[in-house]
């Protein structure tokens, strides 16, 4: 049977990830420290190792399995705290990917690598989307620094040691599981206020725009970039791989899509823009397309009427255990 090592793997992405190799019918192990994750995500039939990417444990477990694929998505993923706390962002997100990719380079060469980076944040403002891989990257965080730096770790390995990997840049992903109550993630901030009847907060003019991408879709290219062939290991953008839509969606889009698809007149409260936000991000997601004959199928309509959905359904299921806990 051959075998996936997924990290991250009780997250929002990573449990969907583990749940399409279980289906493919490879062997799953998950690496997860539940700092964010959640161990009701973690699919049954998997093996689950609750460690931290950074343990001399999480080296150790990949070089026993020797596992065909590492899709490695653990990380901070705060934004926020990453300008906060630096070190601690790189001390998870680049020494814990480092741990990683030395024990495959040591002892598992055959295993190929799929890493989670950002296209939302690795290009910076100082281009003009949709951003193409090959395009100049600024980083204006320490997060997407991070995000970054071990993409340049991952084109060394493959150029000097034949260390296999995909870099999947991701836009903004959406979707079932989605953490509500977490900083990043409005599609999931807004389904949740809205099941809650609180109103949804605009920072600005609320014309900011983003490639928003469905986590199923996601889940096929990780798929795709996992099990077919790869182009040649060269330089930095050769096997990184832009995942979103290619369609700039602005929050006044989402609040009026989401207030059809959840048949509720949604409120809105306006702040303050946030300084130093982003203003348009979207992506090029041509070399996906022509590379892995991948193409996002779920709409935008469809995909917050599929959130919605989970969102309203995990919203009635917690209403009724709160109800239950009360008599
Ligand atoms: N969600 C998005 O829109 C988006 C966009 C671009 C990139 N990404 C990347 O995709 C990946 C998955 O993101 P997600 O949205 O599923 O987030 P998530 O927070 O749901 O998942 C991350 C998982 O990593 C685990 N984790 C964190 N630090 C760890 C550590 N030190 N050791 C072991 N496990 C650890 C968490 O417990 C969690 O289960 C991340 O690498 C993120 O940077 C996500």
């Amino acid at each position: 049977m051959t075998t996936v090592l997924v990290t991250g793997g009780a997250g929002f992405i990573g449990s969907h990830v583990a749940e399409r190799f279980l289906a493919e019918g490879w062997a799953v192990h998950i690496v997860d420290n539940l700092v964010t994750g959640n161990r009701a995500n973690i699919a049954e039939r998997a093996t689950f190792h609750e460690l931290d990417i950074r343990d001399a444990r999480a080296a150790a477990l990949v070089a026993e399995l020797k596992p065909t694929v590492l899709v490695h998505l653990a990380a901070q993923m705060d934004v926020r705290k990453s300008v906060a706390e630096p070190v601690f962002d790189a001390e998870t997100n680049i020494v814990g990917s480092l741990n990683l990719i030395e024990a495959v380079r040591l002892h598992s060469p055959a295993t190929r690598i799929v890493f989670s980076s950002t296209g939302g944040a690795v290009y910076g403002d100082q281009t003009t989307p949709p951003n193409a891989e090959t395009f100049e990257k600024n980083p204006e965080s320490p997060y997407a620094v991070a995000k970054l730096a071990v993409e340049n770790y991952l084109a060394y390995y493959g150029r000097v040691h034949g260390v296999q990997s995909a870099v999947l840049r991701y836009g903004n992903v959406y979707g079932p599981r989605q953490d509500p109550h977490g900083e990043a993630g409005v599609i999931a901030i807004f389904c949740g206020r809205l099941l809650d009847g609180r109103p949804l907060t605009l920072f600005g003019d609320g014309r900011q725009v983003r490639d928003y991408v469905y986590v199923g879709d996601v889940v096929e290219i990780t798929w795709r970039a996992s099990t077919r062939d790869l182009p040649p290991a060269a330089l930095l953008d050769a096997r990184a791989f832009n995942v979103g839509t290619g369609q700039p969606t602005d929050v006044l889009r989402l609040v009026s899509v989401l207030a059809a698809v959840s048949g509720s007149v949604a409120s809105v409260e306006h702040r303050s823009e946030r300084p130093g936000e982003q203003r348009t991000s979207f992506l090029d997601v041509r070399k996906s397309a022509e590379h892995f004959d991948w193409r996002p199928r779920v709409s935008l309509e469809q995909g917050l009427a599929l959130s919605y959905e989970w969102f309203a359904a995990l919203h009635a299921a917690r209403g009724l255990t709160q109800r239950e806990g009360a008599r």
